[in-house]
C-alpha cells in the first residue's frame, strides 16, 4: 500500500473509531506508541465470567476430548479425562457452557439420566449426522464441573422443547425435596446441584428455531417465567441474543423482553476471507490472511459498543449484562477431518486473536460480564487438541493462561495511541492492549503487536501507579503461522520476557513483532 492509500485508509478507520472509541487509537505513520494506565481511575471489575468455555456436543468437543467413559487405556476419573481436567483446571476455568450450541434446541435432558446403556442412542443432525450416545448427560456435566472447579451454565431447548420440560430439568437440578430430587438421588446425586447460569435456548434467529426477533422475544418471556430456583438461590437468565451486527434483535428484545431476563447474549465469530461459509486455511496462510482475520476480530470492539449503546437506552443502570458467549475463529476444517466436527489447528494468530478480544472485553467490562469462546477442546478456536490418548495446548490456551490474573481483577482504563499496521486493505491499530489491579493487588498489563514484521516499543505512564519491579512473559514464534503438534507440542509457548523496564513512573515494553506480553508489576 502506498504511503497516501495508507494514509487515507487509517482516516477512514479513525472516522470509525471515532464512532466506536476503540481502545487504541492509532496515529499517522512511524511515531512510537505511547500509553496512560489511569490507576487513579479504576473502572469495573473484570468479572471471571469473561473466561467461560464452552462445550457442545460436536465433534470431539465431549466424546473422545473431555469423556472416554469405559475406555482404560487413557488414564481417566470417573470417565473424564485426566490430562485434559489438569489443564483445563490450570486455567482456572470459571464457567462451562454447555451442551450447546445448536444441539441445545434439540435436546432432551431426560434422554441423559439413568443408566448409561438404557439411554437412547440418537443421531446428532447438527453436527456430522453421527451417534449421539447421550453417554454424558446432566450427572456427568455436573460431574465434569466439580473436577474442573467450574460453575454451571447450561443452555436449555427452546427449539423443540417445551416450558414445562425446561422446567422439570431446573426442578431436577436444584430441588432439595419432591419426586424429580428423589429421581436424582435415586440416579446417583442426593444433593443438589448449583445452577448460576441458564440460557434460554440458543440463537433463536437461526438454528434454534429461525425466528423472529418479535417472536423470540415473545418466546423468551414465556419460558422465563417457568425458570424457577428454589427459595433463597438465584439464577442468571441468558436471552439467545444477536447474530453479530443484528441490533435490531437486541432492540426489541430488550424492549419487550428485558425485565425477565438477566443478561442477552451476543454471537460473533471472526471468519477471514469472505465470511460465511469458512474458506481460511487454519495453518496455511500468509501475511493478508493474517491481517484480514485481525482485522475481523477487531470488529467486536464496535460490535460491542452498538449493542451496549442500544441496552443502554432500555438499562441504563446496566442491570442486564451483554453475555458474548460465542466468539472465536472459524476456519475450514483440517484436511482429512469429518465438515461437521469443526475441527481446526490453532496458531499464533489464534493467539493474537484471543488477547485483543480479551482487551477488548477489558475496555467493556461495564456492560460486558460473561464471554464463552468456542470452544474448549478439538472445536473451532480450542484450547486443546487431543487425538486418542495424545493431548496438545493450543497458542490459544497459553494466552488464556497468561490472562489468568484478570479474572475478577479491576480494570485500569487505559489509552494507547499506536500506529497503524496495514496489509492490503487491511488496515488496523498495531497495538492492543489492557491493564487490571489484581486481586493479588498487582497491576497487570497485557499487550499484543499485531505487526508481524516490526517491533513496537511502546511507553507506558503509570498514572497513580507505584511500581518497583516488572516482570513478564512473552508468547511469539518465528512463523505467524507457528502451532503446536502432538510431536512438537513446545513450539508455540509463553518464555520469560526481558524487554521491559521501569523507571520514574514509565514503563517501557519492546514488544517483538506478531507477540503477546503479560507483564506483571509491583
Ligand atoms: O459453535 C458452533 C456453533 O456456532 C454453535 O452450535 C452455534 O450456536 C453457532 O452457530
Amino acid at each position: 500500500m502506498t504511503k497516501t492509500l495508507r494514509r487515507a485508509a487509517a482516516a477512514l478507520l479513525l472516522c470509525a473509531s471515532a464512532l466506536t472509541a476503540p481502545l487504541a487509537s492509532a496515529d499517522t505513520d512511524g511515531k512510537p506508541t505511547t500509553a496512560t494506565i489511569h490507576g487513579d481511575r479504576p473502572g469495573p471489575v473484570y468479572d471471571k465470567r469473561i473466561f467461560t468455555q464452552f462445550a457442545e456436543h460436536l465433534g470431539t468437543g465431549i466424546y473422545g476430548g473431555l469423556w472416554v467413559g469405559n475406555d482404560k487405556s487413557i488414564p481417566q476419573t470417573n470417565g473424564f479425562r485426566n490430562d485434559v481436567i489438569a489443564a483445563l483446571r490450570n486455567l482456572a476455568v470459571p464457567v462451562i457452557r454447555w451442551p450447546g450450541g445448536c444441539f441445545a434446541d434439540e435436546y432432551h435432558w431426560r434422554e441423559g439420566i439413568g443408566p448409561r446403556n438404557k439411554r437412547p442412542v440418537k443421531v446428532n443432525t447438527n453436527w456430522g449426522g453421527v451417534t449421539e450416545p447421550n453417554a454424558v448427560g446432566t450427572h456427568e456435566y455436573f460431574e465434569l464441573l466439580r473436577q474442573v472447579g467450574a460453575e454451571a451454565y447450561i443452555s436449555g431447548n427452546v427449539g423443540n422443547g417445551t416450558p414445562q420440560e425446561m422446567a422439570e430439568w431446573i426442578e431436577y437440578i436444584t430441588a432439595p425435596a419432591g419426586s424429580l430430587a428423589d429421581e436424582r438421588a435415586r440416579n446417583g446425586h442426593k444433593e443438589p446441584w448449583a445452577l448460576a447460569s441458564f440460557g434460554i435456548g440458543n440463537e433463536l434467529w437461526g438454528c434454534g428455531g429461525n425466528m423472529s426477533a418479535q417472536y423470540a422475544s415473545d418466546v423468551t418471556k414465556r419460558y422465563s417465567t417457568f425458570l424457577k430456583v428454589p427459595a433463597g438461590k438465584t439464577l442468571v437468565r441468558i436471552a439467545a441474543g444477536a447474530n453479530g451486527g443484528d441490533y435490531n434483535w437486541t432492540e426489541v428484545t430488550m424492549r419487550e423482553a428485558a425485565k425477565q431476563l438477566d443478561a442477552l447474549s451476543l454471537h460473533y465469530y471472526t471468519l477471514p476471507q469472505g465470511g460465511w461459509p469458512p474458506k481460511a486455511d487454519p495453518v496455511k496462510f500468509g501475511e493478508t490472511e493474517w491481517a484480514d482475520t485481525l482485522a475481523a476480530t477487531w470488529k467486536m470492539d464496535e460490535l460491542i459498543a452498538g449493542h451496549a449503546r442500544i441496552m443502554d437506552k432500555y438499562d441504563p443502570q446496566k442491570r442486564v449484562f451483554l453475555a458474548v458467549d460465542e466468539w472465536g475463529t472459524w476456519y475450514a476444517p483440517d484436511p482429512g477431518t469429518n465438515p461437521g466436527f469443526l475441527r481446526q489447528q490453532n496458531t499464533l494468530r489464534d493467539a493474537l486473536v484471543a488477547s485483543v478480544n480479551l482487551d477488548i472485553f477489558a475496555k467493556h467490562a461495564d456492560r460486558v460480564r460473561m464471554t464463552a469462546i468456542a470452544q474448549m477442546v478439538n472445536v473451532l478456536q480450542a484450547m486443546i487438541l487431543t487425538e486418542g490418548r495424545k493431548m496438545v495446548l493450543t497458542p490459544t490456551y497459553h494466552v488464556f493462561e497468561m490472562y489468568k490474573p484478570w479474572q475478577d481483577a479491576t480494570v485500569l482504563p487505559i489509552d494507547i495511541a499506536t500506529p497503524w499496521y496495514n496489509k492490503d486493505k487491511f488496515v488496523m491499530p498495531a497495538v492492543s492492549g489492557s491493564a487490571v489491579r489484581g486481586k493479588d493487588g498487582k497491576v497487570h498489563v497485557g499487550l499484543s503487536n499485531l505487526d508481524p514484521n516490526q517491533p513496537n516499543t511502546v511507553t507506558v505512564k503509570l498514572d497513580g501507579i507505584n511500581v518497583a519491579t516488572v516482570t513478564g512473559r512473552v508468547l511469539t514464534a518465528q512463523a505467524i503461522n507457528a502451532h503446536n503438534t502432538f510431536d512438537a507440542p513446545e513450539t508455540v509457548r509463553p518464555v520469560p520476557f526481558t524487554g521491559a523496564q521501569v523507571s520514574g513512573g514509565t514503563l517501557t515494553v519492546a514488544l517483538p513483532p506478531k507477540s503477546v506480553v503479560v507483564l506483571d508489576l509491583q
